[in-house]
């Protein structure tokens, strides 16, 4: 049998009904599909504790951490409870910080967050890295390598770069099958970023938005084609 595509559904809602549609339709034997849940459902009023329920399922916690190694750790520990097998951090935190949440993390794979995908690198320039996108990646994956980290976060437009220092899951949101890029800048279509060498698509939008069980049947139809 052919090795299953890979999909992290990002399920970005404060809706719980929502977000038992989202799984419900998103279930299908063609993909090998997981679910993101970030700042905004976790933190919302009965996120955390829908999540806490979840069985049988990928659950990929997209906290991004990003603070101080006593508080990334603390951070950590506090989300033990559920069971979670992927987690966020930005590798901005620093080498301590990533070494530290990785001394703890225990079953849960740690993933780096590079530079994120709404980013080019005229938005670099305004933070102030006077790194391009590339080179900055390069850099942030090296110290991802450094802490051991499980997986790295980056566009798929640097999956060829990341490879060349990372030999470990790589993830890759940023992905648009159909013209409507959002606030996304450094996009790839789903079959791109996989001949890239994604590990991993996170793909939010094009598959919440509108027809859901439709939506997954045009990104099968895509990656077939
Ligand atoms: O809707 P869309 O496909 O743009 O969703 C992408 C998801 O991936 C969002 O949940 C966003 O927070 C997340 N993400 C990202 N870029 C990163 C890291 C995470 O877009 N670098």
């Amino acid at each position: 049998m052919m090795k299953k595509n890979k999909i992290f559904i990002a399920c970005d809602s404060t809706n719980i009904l929502k977000i038992k549609k989202v799984i419900r339709d998103t279930q299908n034997t063609t993909l090998k599909v997981g679910y993101k849940f970030g700042l905004e459902f976790l933190n919302s009023r009965y996120g955390r504790n829908f999540l806490s329920k979840i069985k049988n399922k990928i659950i990929f916690a997209d906290l991004k951490i990003h603070d101080i190694p006593n508080t990334c750790v603390s951070t950590i520990k506090a989300i033990k409870d559920l069971n979670i097998n992927y987690l966020t951090i930005h590798i901005g935190s620093g080498l301590e910080a990533l070494k530290a949440c990785k001394k703890i993390s225990g079953k849960t794979k740690l993933i780096g967050v590079t530079t994120l995908t709404s980013l080019n690198n005229k938005s670099l320039k305004e933070i102030g890295y006077n790194k391009n996108i590339n080179r900055l990646v390069s850099h942030q994956v090296k110290l991802a390598k450094k802490a051991n980290l499980d997986a790295i976060v980056c566009s798929a437009n640097e999956v060829k770069i990341v490879k060349k220092f990372f030999k470990k899951e790589i993830i890759t949101p940023g992905i648009r099958f159909n013209t409507k890029t959002d606030d996304q800048k450094r996009v790839v279509t789903p079959k791109q970023a996989f001949k890239n060498g994604s590990d991993w698509l996170v793909i939010g939008r094009p598959i919440t938005k509108g027809n859901i069980k439709k939506n997954i049947q045009s990104l099968i139809d895509h990656l077939n084609q």
